[in-house]
């Protein structure tokens, strides 16, 4: 009899035990856990998994945790966890450092909840009113932080889509709409009151704001309540989805949907199985429903269901309750498990669930809680580590510490559950030391903080003007099309008279090939320098050049003056250098870089059709540029022979690189100006005659947007700098782009922010007021990465105005919004080009080099990175090769001349033979 007994009891043990053992993780699996997801981690920031990723990976679009300086006043809500708050959070800086905070709990019923979500907004929006009554603030305009616990896909600080509703929400017509906008509908709806929306934040990143505001080390934060979820400072160039590589973002990684792509079915047991069938959103969260506060009571429930089945528990009883989803709630798991004695335990279960236990059976309970809980904590665990070990390896550390802000009621409530995350966290990833901070206040106080910082940056400036300067790939794409369609329009004889982009023909038609030699003179005049250089290419084994330069000025009154002053100008200089080079005596063939528009109809022959960047001579337009020269060149007696070919200078960037690189296609200069070049059929060359090989066009690019084309993208700031420019109306897009109206940008910018009390508390001086005293080069250190800050403040300095480290920030961002358009706008034009070059050549991937210059590219730290990453993200069938023009334009001009000289000996030659005349362009 007893031993008939025994074996039941032993065999009721082993069924128990069996069953709970699906629930007890191995450290094997853990790492398995911690490798999966941190590759789901990496899947979800790079743009090409991204949208297969089961871990999203969403930019907050929160670049910096909080430095004591916000200040103010805000209104914060707190959506989606346990309870909905409305707050008024009082924030002070300085000495007297403190945040105040006032608030109340707001019941949201279920049946709003999962109604319309016009009925969710207006009443929260009643929720709100009801606040600011209570408070005495209805007439006061407060800047709000919506702390929003779903997944939103942002575009900005404040603007969010919902992804799709987690945990018990599923209230109609909100998936895929705006949160900001919706709020702000209901609120003009109620037609009570008004606010300033500045923040939609995702309760992990208020909770990190939250902590990181006492602890500088906080980048990470992480809920374990209702939902599960964590957020931590990415590397911004990590993060593929969006532009920009400096600095840091925070990013919601929605770690809840990990193994929706199915990576983690070995771990899951059928009771998970049975709970995700039960809720909401079936198919979906499915780490989130083993590891947060919503579901651990159902899978508990779900398993005592099943030994109940099995005459294991409650002697085979189903109760009304036992069947009633949602019964278990977890601050019952944590009390569960936090009772001692089986007796208090038994009147608990009783009490709160009428399970009518037994004393085997309240053990047995408390079993099964303390399985399912310990496993959702390993699987947190498991999941931080990956997350701190990317961070460390960001950062290149041998150790990292780090903290981890946390808030949650299954954190805060469990008696087991944070250690067990802690030494899971501990155990798999060892090289970090991690310190858990729990968050007192809430994610409100650190949405009132993000408000109060993108306020200060953006609510005000970047929301009206700066923000309006960042592109997104579709916009950049767009321009790409529109760009595309200027170039045929410049291509087609009928439609190139109204083109602004003139397509102009270079008489250019191949790049170098090596046969080319001789000595040469070099004149390059329209960049930052005008530059005479002697350049002698040889040919003994291997083709050799050698060059010698001299720099002259151009002095303002020159360029400015009559056009026969700026030209007996170049020919005196040309006279120096051929004294002080020794060159005399000797005839050396001439090759002309002349950096503006041309049109020509042979090499040697250039008709200036407009002035552009600083230039502005008189009686130069319309006339051909060589036939000047040359005048002025006789007139001084100077021995030569003829100029043998006049060169854009991005026709002579692309053949410098050329010479290295025989892939070498496309020429660019983004410097004081902006133009490309490239190697188009003739066949599509309308303009001139000839159907066979390919010719070089200038597209003179600058001008794009001259017919108003890119006006729903130019800002006020880039109106103001044309209308002071030199030539108002004229290359739209070269004012938005190059580095002689860059610095210019930037100033104008910094000048409306100090009016609006911005930046340097609101004082403006007379150099800040100065045309041309802040310069694009300023820009270019301001970006440095490691001295950026301390330029800012030395050149800030010069400018008279003493600005504090929030002011150095905001100016390097300003700075970097301004280079960053600069860089995408050069990316879709030259992706246009790119994919011309690819469908004229009919292959599915294009090879090709592009051969760039100019002070701008070539000066400022991140403006190359930048520009290559997003041609290549714009173009992703083209591999190209970007490839610095070491030595100038000039070397590419010698190299146009060699062919224009031999070509014209042979010329030569025949005429003497035939008796015909005419120099035959190369
Ligand atoms: C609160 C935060 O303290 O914790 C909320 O203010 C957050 O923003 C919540 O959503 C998470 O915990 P729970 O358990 O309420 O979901
Ligand atoms: C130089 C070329 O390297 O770059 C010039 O030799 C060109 O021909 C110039 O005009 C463009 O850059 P920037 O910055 O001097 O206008
Ligand atoms: C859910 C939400 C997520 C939130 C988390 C914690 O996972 O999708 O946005 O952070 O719950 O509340
Ligand atoms: C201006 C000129 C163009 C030149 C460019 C770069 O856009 O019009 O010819 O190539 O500047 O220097």
């Amino acid at each position: 009899m007893v031993t008939a007994v025994a074996q039941r009891l032993l065999s009721q043990r082993k069924q128990v035990d069996d069953t709970l053992a699906h629930f007890s993780l191995n450290r094997d699996q853990l790492r398995v856990v911690r490798d999966k997801m941190r590759v789901e981690l990496e899947r979800g920031l790079r743009k090409d998994s991204h949208s297969s990723a089961s871990v999203k990976m969403l930019p907050a679009f929160v670049f910096q945790t909080p430095d004591g300086t916000e200040r103010g006043k805000y209104l914060a809500l707190d959506l989606g966890g346990t309870n909905f708050r409305v707050l008024v959070v009082k924030i002070r800086s300085g000495i007297r450092k403190s945040v105040r905070m006032y608030n109340k709990i707001y019941a949201i019923p279920h049946e709003i909840m999962q109604g319309t979500g016009e009925e969710l907004f207006d009443h929260i929006v009643h929720c709100i009113s009801d606040f600011l009554d209570y408070m005495g603030m209805k007439n006061t305009r407060l800047p709000l932080g919506f702390t929003f616990s779903f997944p939103c896909r942002q575009t900005g600080i404040d603007k969010g889509s919902l992804v799709s509703w987690t945990k018990g929400f599923k209230a109609t017509d909100c998936e895929d709409h705006d949160v900001v906008d919706m709020l702000r509908d209901a609120i003009k709806r109620r037609n009570e009151f008004d606010l300033d929306i500045v923040a939609v934040v995702n309760d992990t990143v208020g909770t990190m704001m939250t902590c990181a505001y006492e602890d500088s080390k906080c980048e990470i934060g992480l809920i374990a309540g209702t939902g599960s979820n964590v957020c931590y400072m990415e590397d911004m160039r990590n993060i593929e989805t969006v532009e920009g590589d400096e600095g840091q973002m925070c990013v919601n990684t929605e770690w809840g949907g990990f193994g929706e792509n199915g990576c983690i079915e070995d771990i899951r047991t059928k009771f998970d199985r049975e709970v995700d069938e039960g809720s909401l959103n079936s198919g979906k969260q499915r780490f989130e429903k083993m590891t947060s506060g919503m579901y651990l009571g159902e899978i508990v429930r779900q398993i005592l269901i099943d030994l109940t089945k099995r005459g294991l528990l409650f002697r085979g009883r189903i109760t009304e309750p036992l069947k009633t989803r949602g019964i278990f709630e977890t601050k019952f798991l944590s009390q569960i498990e936090r009772f001692i004695s089986t007796y208090t335990l038994i009147i608990a279960l009783m009490h709160l669930q009428s399970l009518g236990s037994t004393c085997d059976d309240s053990i047995i309970v408390k079993e099964v809680c303390g399985a399912v809980s310990h496993r959702a904590a390993q699987l947190c665990g498991a999941g931080m580590a990956a997350i701190v070990e990317k961070i460390r390896e960001n950062r290149g550390l041998e150790h990292l510490e780090i903290t981890v802000g946390v808030d949650g009621t299954l954190y805060k409530l469990h008696p087991h559950f944070s250690r067990v995350l802690k030494d899971t966290v501990r155990d798999l990833a060892p090289k970090c030391t991690v310190s858990f901070v729990l968050s007192e206040d809430g994610s409100g106080k650190g949405a009132a903080l993000i408000t109060a910082v993108a306020r200060r940056y953006c609510g005000g400036a970047q929301q009206q003007y700066l923000y309006s300067m960042r592109f997104s790939d579709e916009t950049l794409l767009e321009i790409m099309s529109r760009f595309r369609r200027e170039l045929e329009k410049g291509l087609s004889q009928d439609t190139n008279p109204t083109a602004t982009v003139k397509m102009l023909p270079t008489f250019v038609r191949s790049i170098p090939d090596g046969t080319e030699k001789g000595d040469f003179i070099a004149l390059d005049l329209g960049g930052s320098n005008f530059r005479i250089l002697r350049v002698k290419v040889s040919h003994e084994k291997k083709q050799t050049v050698q060059m010698e330069t001299e720099i002259y000025d151009t002095p303002e009154d020159i360029i400015h003056g009559s056009g026969t002053r700026l030209f007996d100008h170049v020919a005196e200089c040309l006279g120096d250098f051929m004294e002080k080079h020794k060159i005399k005596d000797k005839k050396l063939p001439v090759g002309f870089t002349f950096s503006f528009p041309c049109a020509q109809t042979k090499l040697d022959e250039g008709i200036l059709l407009t002035w552009t960047k600083r230039f502005k001579a008189s009686g130069v337009e319309g006339m051909d540029v060589v036939k000047l020269l040359n005048k002025a060149i006789k007139k001084r007696g100077v021995r030569f022979t003829d100029i043998m070919a006049v060169v854009n200078d991005t026709v002579g960037t692309m053949m410098t690189c050329g010479f290295d690189d025989h892939r070498c296609e496309v020429g660019i200069i983004i410097g004081t100006g902006t133009n490309a070049c490239y190697m188009e059929e003739m066949r599509h060359i309308e303009l001139v005659e000839g159907d066979e090989g390919r010719m070089c066009i200038n597209t003179e690019w600058g001008a794009f947007g001259d017919d108003g084309m890119l006006e729903d993208i130019r800002t006020d700031f880039d109106r103001d700098i044309d209308r002071g420019s030199l030539n108002p109306g004229k290359q739209l897009f070269e004012k938005m782009v190059s580095g002689m109206y860059m610095g210019e940008l930037v100033r104008l910018i910094l000048v409306k922010m100090a009016r609006e009390g911005l930046l340097f508390e609101g004082r403006i001086t007379p150099e800040l007021l100065t045309k041309g005293k802040f310069e694009t080069k300023h820009i270019s250190a301001i970006e440095k990465s490691k001295e950026g800050l301390s330029k800012a403040k030395e050149i800030l300095a010069r400018l008279g105005v003493e600005p504090s480290a929030d002011d150095c920030i905001a100016v390097q961002h300003v700075c970097a919004i301004v280079s960053f358009r600069s860089a995408s706008l050069v990316a879709a034009t030259l992706a246009a080009i790119l994919t011309r070059l690819k469908d004229n050549k009919h292959v599915p991937r294009l090879k090709t080099t592009v051969g760039i210059d100019g002070s701008l590219y070539k000066m400022h730290p991140q403006y190359a990175r930048r520009l290559h990453k997003t041609v290549r993200r714009l173009v992703p069938e083209c591999d190209v090769r970007f490839l610095l023009s070491e030595s100038g334009s000039g070397k590419g001009a010698a190299m146009v001349t060699a062919w224009a000289y031999r070509l014209a000996d042979q010329t030569r030659s025949q005429t003497f033979n035939s008796g015909m005349s005419s120099v035959t362009p190369i």
